[in-house]
């Protein structure tokens, strides 16, 4: 007998798969790198060895492994995991070009095996990319030191973060990085701008991975679930704070504008005249170089 929770995990398992567009992987990750709070690297100087082996779930194309580079943040294997192909092949390129001037080069052993050096030196650092479904890695987390989960926990359901955090030994560290927080404030306000957050955030929680993605509650449910486990928790801020003062801040709010857009367009239930007006006004800010925007985030380390 598959219990309920068992049924709604296999579901959650097998549905569409919720794809993500490189070009917006790889627009966010520059206000990632910016954004993110200091929390990983101040655990690094406090205990190196819990970063030997790390496993980045929902990986997309690299952008974590770019981030612990560019910290200094020196591990000794990186396992990739993600269920889009297309992401995970772009993670030589990508990282390729973000070493170029480094000192360091990447080379690859096989699709899907690579190796991290500094030029000159013989040691290396592997990486593996897996393609699968985060649900099916639970099993080998605890072959790793750090687990880290980049702008994930919203679009996660919530039995599978209750999962991780039960099936987690002691003595490793969760990660979960730009954490969204449900909260977007725009400078210049806008009549529909509470109307629109409010069917953003439900959208969220509904039509993320077909109606079981736990949204911007995540941060309380980690919080909550960390505290019954007696887990150290940490959490600080890592909200982006965007601008449109030259071409490419512009280009980066059109790309985030189309993210609440789109799906509220396609969803049943919000006022479609309500939402062009409102992504009109929105984008006429934003061509005049007037729009300026915070998107709430929160960095969560968690030690087991
Ligand atoms: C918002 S993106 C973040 C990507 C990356 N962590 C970053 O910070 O750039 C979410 C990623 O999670 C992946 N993803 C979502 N659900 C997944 C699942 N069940 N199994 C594997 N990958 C998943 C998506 O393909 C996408 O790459």
């Amino acid at each position: 007998m598959v219990g309920r929770e068992q049924q709604e995990i296999l579901k959650w398992c097998y549905m569409e798969q919720d794809k993500f567009s490189l070009s917006w992987i790889k627009a966010r990750e520059q206000y990632d790198l910016k954004y993110r709070s200091n929390l990983l690297k101040e655990q690094y100087k406090k205990d190196r060895s819990s970063f030997d082996r790390i496993i980045d779930l929902g990986s997309g194309n690299g952008s974590f492994l770019r981030y612990c580079h560019c910290k200094k943040i020196i591990f000794k294997e990186m396992l990739l995991i993600d269920y889009d192909s297309k992401l995970l092949r772009d993670f030589y390129a990508s990282t390729y070009s973000y070493l170029n001037g480094k000192g360091y080069s990447i080379l690859k052993e096989s699709p899907t095996k690579y190796k991290l050096k500094k030029i000159d030196i013989i040691k290396t650092k592997n990486i593996q990319l897996m393609n699968t479904d985060i649900l099916k890695s639970l099993n080998i987390i605890n072959n790793y030191d750090l687990i880290s989960l980049s702008a994930m926990s919203d679009i996660l359901p919530t039995l599978f973060i209750k999962k991780l955090l039960n099936k987690v030994d002691k003595n490793k560290v969760i990660y979960f990085s730009i954490c969204f927080d449900g909260n977007i404030k725009w400078a210049s306000s806008h009549k529909y701008d509470k109307y629109i957050l409010t069917m953003f955030n439900k959208n969220q929680e509904t039509n993320k991975s077909s109606g079981y993605a736990v949204g911007a509650k995540s941060i309380k449910l980690i919080r909550e679930h960390s505290m019954k486990k007696k887990y150290n928790f940490q959490i600080e801020d890592s909200s982006w704070q965007l601008n449109s003062y030259n071409e490419s801040s512009k280009y980066f709010q059109k790309m985030y504008l189309d993210t609440i857009y789109k799906p509220l367009k396609k969803d049943d239930i919000t006022d479609k005249d309500m939402l062009s007006e409102w992504r009109k006004v929105k984008l006429k800010d934003i061509v005049a170089g007037k729009s300026k925007i915070v998107v709430g985030h929160k960095d969560i380390l968690i030690l087991t």
